[in-house]
């Protein structure tokens, strides 16, 4: 996704305390930095001991603090300085210590000294848990964990999975690349906060026989992003994909089908267990009468095999029809060729939804940017032609004023 810019203007505090997870502090600075942010990095002395300072100045542009008596600074107040300068602070990794000292409010040391120091409500404090799987399942750290989420910070993990000490389970640090995700997220407006959204996303997969099928050029990409952009927003997600090679958005529940029956099949259940429907999935219009359980082999006389079809259900209008109390709002996607808003128009009055939103379908499959029209009763609206998180994000935002607006 074209999203290089995400955090320009944006100034985080990078913290990191005592880990192995300290090497992955290099990238995800280099990232941060690649995204448009500036990066202050503030190590604990623990820290210095896994990787330099020198590095991450180098990568961050920066002179590292480590140290509350830094005299470098006119007024001497390292914690407060750095605290008023940030957007956010970010601690990765964040040790079982660390997390105890941020548990107890100690300040005996710069980084939790300006953990305690920053102003709170204008400055996010977001920690990326980092330890064995012991010292995470421990009653003290959990019991610290849930402590400082409930004085307002934002846990970030941790993962399962392979740890430095060559045992396996929770307590790895995210990825750098998942933690920027969650940095991007946290600077996006919750207009969803409290709702849910359900997205079909991508082609269908319409199986001749067990090796030839029938598809489109659908990527995914477009409903990939407006699951992204929700969940950024706040809310609960579920995107039930066709098959596509993408990556699932942080924090969204995913559900993988192949043919159009299976993704109405797996729509179906979930559509009264959400408040918004959006419809992005390039479904087939048509399936084999009868896929075979074999391969269909060449006859030798010259003859192809005579395919017969049969209509796909619509499952747009389908969810649209369900009865009042079970029928999320309902957004669907128009890609034509040519008339875009006509046929935008007819296919808002033929599905029974209030919005739909049309693009270029031939010009924007597999490509990462787009332009949308949204088409309602009301009207057309043109968003500015971007990249499809940028125009995913308008698309929510627009969801969530007609939602705010409307009696459900
Ligand atoms: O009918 P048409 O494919 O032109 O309409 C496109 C809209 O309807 C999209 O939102 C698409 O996801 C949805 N659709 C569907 N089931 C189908 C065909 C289209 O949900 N069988």
């Amino acid at each position: 996704m074209s999203e290089t810019l995400a955090l320009q203007g944006r100034h985080i505090v990078l913290g990191l305390s005592g880990g192995v997870a300290c090497y992955k502090a290099a990238e995800l600075t280099r990232l941060l930095v690649k995204a448009g942010a500036t990066v202050q990095v503030v190590m604990t002395e623990a820290a210095t001991r896994f990787i330099t300072p020198v590095t991450l100045q180098a990568l961050s542009g920066r002179a590292v603090h480590t140290d509350q008596w830094d005299a470098r600074e006119p007024n001497n107040m390292p914690h407060i300085n750095l605290s008023r300068q940030a957007d956010a602070v970010l601690i990765a990794p964040a040790s079982a210590d660390f997390i105890a000292r941020l548990a107890q409010g100690r300040a005996d040391e710069l980084l939790s000294l300006l953990c305690l120091a920053r102003p709170a409500e204008r400055c996010a404090l977001l920690v990326a848990p980092a330890m064995n799987r012991e010292m995470w399942a421990h009653p003290a750290t959990q019991r610290n964990t849930a402590q400082i989420a409930a004085d307002g910070a934002h846990v970030l993990g941790p993962a399962a999975g392979d740890q430095a000490c060559g045992e396996v389970g929770d307590g790895r640090m995210l990825e750098p690349a998942e933690l920027l995700d969650e940095l991007i997220a946290h600077f996006q407006p919750k207009l969803l906060a409290g709702r849910s959204m359900l997205v079909t996303a991508g082609p269908t997969f319409e199986a001749i026989d067990p090796v030839r099928g029938i598809t489109n050029l659908s990527s995914g990409k477009m409903g990939f992003a407006i699951a992204r952009a929700a969940a950024e927003a706040g809310a609960q997600v579920t995107l039930v994909a066709g098959p596509v090679q993408l990556p699932t958005p942080r924090g969204v529940h995913r559900i993988d089908v192949q043919s159009a029956q299976q993704m109405l099949d797996a729509v179906l259940p979930q559509a009264p267990r959400h408040q918004v429907f959006v419809a992005t999935a390039a479904v087939a219009d048509w399936r084999p009468a009868q896929a075979q359980a074999q391969k269909i082999k060449k006859d030798g006389s010259g003859q192809p095999p005579a395919l017969a079809f049969i209509e796909n259900p619509d499952i747009l209008a389908t969810v649209a029809r369900l009865p009042t109390g079970q029928r999320p709002w309902c957004v669907g996607f128009a890609a034509e060729s040519h008339d875009i808003v006509a046929h935008a128009r007819q296919k808002l009055a033929r599905k029974g939804v209030p919005l739909i939103v049309a693009n270029n379908g031939p010009a924007t499959f597999g490509r990462d940017d787009n332009q949308l029209v949204l088409v309602d009763a009301q009207g057309e609206h043109a968003l500015p032609p971007g990249d499809k998180l940028t125009l995913a994000r308008q698309l929510v935002a627009e969801i969530a004023r007609r939602m705010a607006g409307s009696a459900e």
